[in-house]
């Protein structure tokens, strides 16, 4: 088994490799003067079972087209198989038409994926599961939520509330409470199809004087963790940590997270930022060893 690695993912394919034992075949990557990319394989992947790992975080449109190179080129040098290791998928939001005439742009990419030749896809807390069952390529879909939630034990933050900013991270608080022996809540998120403006319904959460930790699967422009945040701290919560699988604080989310009273902000390295100390490496690495039996 050989490991490739796109340049948004050079630090996780690494500690990949050094996990698995298995070496880097190194890629060299160029841009033409007009902005175009340039990519080139240094190592033999003949007849090697092939896994690129490329997470598809800012800039996802070059990062995702750089993936579809290396998939790509991979199989036109004679890969046997092709393993996809993809943290975070980039247009994972958009996987329904909420308006006509509207892109499924999760489904295209998955369409573009599975042309470019991948045989099996391995992503980490996708936004969508169960889309996944529909796009016609054996998946592990893993959670880094567990990885999280122990980085929280091990930081004194057993028994604190765990907190879902809307329905579709309760499984996220849940897995987490489990292992930290806590209490855990939601609030119901609604956000505006057409202007995307998003309103919170107020709940009592009963976390005067606790610490809270808001488990959430991407932390985008930062403004659901922002409501979240600013409930917690409303009511009476001690400190707040903001956990993220995908921290891809676009611009200020950082500040403005801070300023609505987060104590810290806490990320894993599916897309490296400032925050990101807890790493995907062992899960992923496990994935593999189950991929490869
Ligand atoms: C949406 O349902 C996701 O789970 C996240 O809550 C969302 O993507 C976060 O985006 P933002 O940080 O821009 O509020």
């Amino acid at each position: 088994m050989k490991i490739v690695s796109g340049t948004a993912s050079k630090h996780l394919a690494g500690k990949i490799s050094d996990l698995l034992g298995y070496p880097m075949i190194p890629v060299e990557f160029k841009r033409f003067p007009d902005g175009e990319m340039y990519l080139r394989f240094t190592g033999e992947v003949k007849d090697e079972d092939v896994v690129i790992v490329q997470t598809t975080g800012p800039p996802q449109n070059e990062n995702l087209f750089q993936l579809l190179l290396l998939v790509d080129t991979a199989r036109d040098l004679g890969a046997r198989s092709i393993v996809a290791v993809v943290p975070y998928v980039a247009y994972g939001r958009q996987m329904q038409r909420y308006r006509p005439g509207e892109a499924v742009s999760a489904k295209t990419i998955f369409k573009l994926l599975k042309n470019a030749g991948i045989d099996y896809f391995i992503t980490v807390d996708f936004h969508s599961p169960e889309m996944l069952n529909t796009i016609g390529i054996s998946v592990q879909n893993i959670s880094a939520i567990p990885s999280l939630a122990h980085f929280m034990v091990q930081n004194n933050f057993s028994s604190a509330f765990s907190l879902a900013p809307d329905k579709g991270a309760v499984k996220f608080v849940e897995a987490a409470a489990r292992i930290m022996n806590g209490e855990y809540g939601w609030l119901e998120k609604k956000r505006d199809k057409i202007t995307g403006e998003v309103t919170f319904e107020l709940k009592d959460l009963n976390v005067k004087n606790k610490d809270a930790i808001v488990f959430d699967d991407i932390i985008s422009t930062g403004s659901t963790m922002i409501h979240a945040i600013s409930a917690l701290k409303k009511q009476g919560a001690k400190r707040v940590y903001a956990a993220c699988v995908h921290p891809l604080l676009i611009d200020d989310a950082m500040e403005r997270m801070l300023q609505a009273g987060a104590t810290k902000i806490v990320g894993t390295d599916s897309v490296l930022s400032s925050v990101s100390v807890v790493s995907i490496a062992p899960v992923v690495t496990e994935a593999l060893k189950r991929w490869l039996r």
